[in-house]
């Protein structure tokens, strides 16, 4: 399977900090922050990526990424998002890239220390959500459970004021190739963007939405307190391997 990072947007949320930079080449402890949805890629087997990207530092990720060989990369190559529109615009500039195959999608604040070999392992059609429990779902996609059958997901709610459940759609995504033609039909929400959430809910009214929980670490990093929370996390987990803890 390829990968595709989406590392776009003008972070605003993170202003000044990105008025340097991309907000994806941030520190997170020793590491630009996209350094990490690509090794979870690479710890999947992937090592064909392409990284989408966009605004006014897009030319940063080349100093930074070079040929990628260094993350473990065979192949890196890189798309430019004019202007923004949400995540399925993004997402729509790798229809070429996954060449007719199923694609991996990672948002680029997204890090992780959980293991999805196993998940793009088996994958064969549809689409596959990671969910994580988190404290504050209001502010990410939330899944609603069938009351009768707590395995069953009814509906994907976008930062909903009532979460229905205390899980968070993580951003990282298994799509089979048919997502490019789902993102065709699909309207902008009250944001007046594309949600990747009505991707998510297209699939689930065809019956082809499965999901899998993360195990181990997940946080976003786009608010200032989610990028100090992900900077605590992985400062602590790498000191700790140092010293042998
Ligand atoms: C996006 C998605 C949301 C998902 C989140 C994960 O939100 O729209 O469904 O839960 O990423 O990080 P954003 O952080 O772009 O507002």
């Amino acid at each position: 399977m390829k990968g595709v990072v989406l590392a776009g947007g003008l972070g605003t949320r993170l202003m000044p900090l990105t008025a340097a930079t991309n907000k994806h080449l941030l520190p997170v402890y020793d590491q630009p922050m996209v350094f990490y949805p690509i090794q979870t890629l690479v710890r999947a087997g992937i090592d064909e990526v392409l990284v989408v990207t966009g605004g006014p530092h897009a030319g940063h990720f080349l100093r930074v990424l070079k040929n990628g060989q260094e993350l473990g990369l065979k192949h890196l190559e890189f798309a430019f998002q004019e202007g923004e529109g949400g995540i399925p615009v993004a997402l729509s500039l790798a229809a070429d890239f996954a060449d007719g195959g199923p694609i991996a999608v990672v948002l680029g604040d997204n890090t992780t220390d959980a293991d999805i070999a196993g998940a793009v392992r088996n994958f064969s059609d549809g689409a596959l959500v990671f969910l994580k429990q988190v404290s504050d779902p209001r502010r990410f996609g939330v899944p609603e459970f069938d009351p009768q059958d707590k395995t069953k997901i009814v509906k994907i709610e976008e930062k909903p004021s009532f979460p229905k459940s205390d899980f968070a759609v993580t951003g990282l995504y298994l799509y089979d190739n048919q997502v490019f033609d789902i993102i065709k039909t699909l309207k902008p929400s009250q944001r007046g963007e594309l949600e990747i959430t009505d991707v998510n809910n297209f699939y689930l009214s065809k019956g082809r939405l499965f999901w899998s929980k993360l195990d181990g670490f997940w946080s976003d990093a786009g608010t200032f307190e989610s990028l100090f929370y992900s900077n605590q996390y992985w400062a602590q987990k790498k000191l700790a391997v140092k010293k042998g803890l």
